[in-house]
């Protein structure tokens, strides 16, 4: 029979993204409604190497929920990777009895979950928090919602002066190795072109499309281009500047403003949950497993899974952005 969890550890890890405070809070709030303690760890693993672990209740979350960044501070622990920083927080949560750990990050805090749960007796549930929605089954993750619309209000601005001068704007957003923010606020927006890491980007193929366009005198253009992108926003402004002289071309790169802000309804919704299932996991010894949401219906993968598979990019949806953008 498996254990009744009694005290259980909450931490955010990684990348802060927005609506992980309204997790926090729903794994407070639930785990109280069942009696348990709740412990915070702040700044993810490396509080717990640090014993940095603090007794929650449920003020500590009140006036949490429209708040970006977390209130538990995030960071990405080196020394987590080494089986002695790991035996270290396995000290630091067992003398205060700590017997289940909510981990809210994305596939590297979930990494580290698994090495942790394989090595010690503390069952980990991973709840994914990032704006780079990289993380398989899911159809969300926590923060993405938030960052996607953020870079959206940023690109439409740009749009505005783009018009205005008949430019050429090149956009950078963030998302790690995965195209997901390009794709989704590129298709939004209503870009020209989208470059992403998950499919080959052909700078030539642009530059004929801007001649023809040219042709055409449409001169107000706008691509969205993934950080992760074989090219990157500069080296394609610089190749489309050189093979077209005469075009005003411009590159912004959006950075961490996806990173913060008040999250979306979306992001609130699903981390409060995300946060209350995680716990039922907890109390019903569904141990290891990343809590996610698909269909609309709560779906637990193991760990391991959570963090080998990516999703993949539907085909169609670049099909949709060439032809729309014509
Ligand atoms: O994973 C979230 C993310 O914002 C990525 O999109 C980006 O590549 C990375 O984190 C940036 O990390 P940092 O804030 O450490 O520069």
């Amino acid at each position: 029979m498996t254990k009744k969890v009694t005290k259980i550890g909450v931490l955010t890890s990684g990348g802060d993204a927005p609506g992980m405070n309204a997790a926090v809070r729903a794994v407070v709030r639930t785990g109280i409604y069942h009696g348990l303690e709740v412990y915070g760890v702040m700044r993810g693993y490396s509080g717990m190497i640090d014993d940095d672990i603090f007794r929650m209740e449920s003020r500590s979350v009140a006036n949490i929920i429209q708040r970006g960044g977390t209130i538990l501070k995030t960071a990405r622990s080196k020394e987590f990777n080494d089986a002695e920083g790991r035996k270290k927080a396995y000290d630091n949560l067992k003398k205060r009895g700590i017997d289940g750990l909510v981990v809210v990050g994305g596939d590297g805090s979930f990494r580290g979950a698994q090495r942790f749960s394989n090595e010690y007796d503390i069952p980990c549930i991973g709840i994914p928090g990032t704006i780079d929605k990289d993380i398989a089954g899911s159809d969300f993750t926590i923060g993405f919602d938030t960052a996607v619309n953020t870079a959206i209000e940023a690109i439409d601005k740009i749009r505005d002066t783009a018009d205005a001068h008949d430019r050429l704007f090149i956009v950078e957003v963030m998302g790690r190795d995965a195209g997901y923010i390009a794709l989704h606020s590129g298709i939004a927006t209503g870009a020209e072109n989208i470059f992403i890491p998950e499919t080959k980007t052909d700078i030539e193929e642009l530059v004929s499309s801007l001649m023809e366009k040219e042709k055409r005198s449409k001169l107000v253009n706008l691509v969205v281009v993934a950080e992760g992108d074989e090219f990157g926003a500069n080296e394609i402004a610089k190749v489309v500047k050189e093979r077209m002289p005469t075009l005003d071309a411009r590159v912004c790169i959006l950075g961490h403003i996806q990173r913060g802000g008040s999250p979306s309804c979306i992001d609130r919704v699903i981390a409060s949950r995300m946060g209350y299932h995680a716990v039922e996991c907890l109390m019903v010894g569904r141990h290891n497993v990343m809590v996610g949401i698909l269909n609309n219906k709560m779906n637990y993968i193991p760990l391991d899974k959570a963090v080998k598979a990516k999703q993949r990019i539907n085909p169609e949806w670049m099909k949709i952005v060439k032809i729309l953008a014509s």
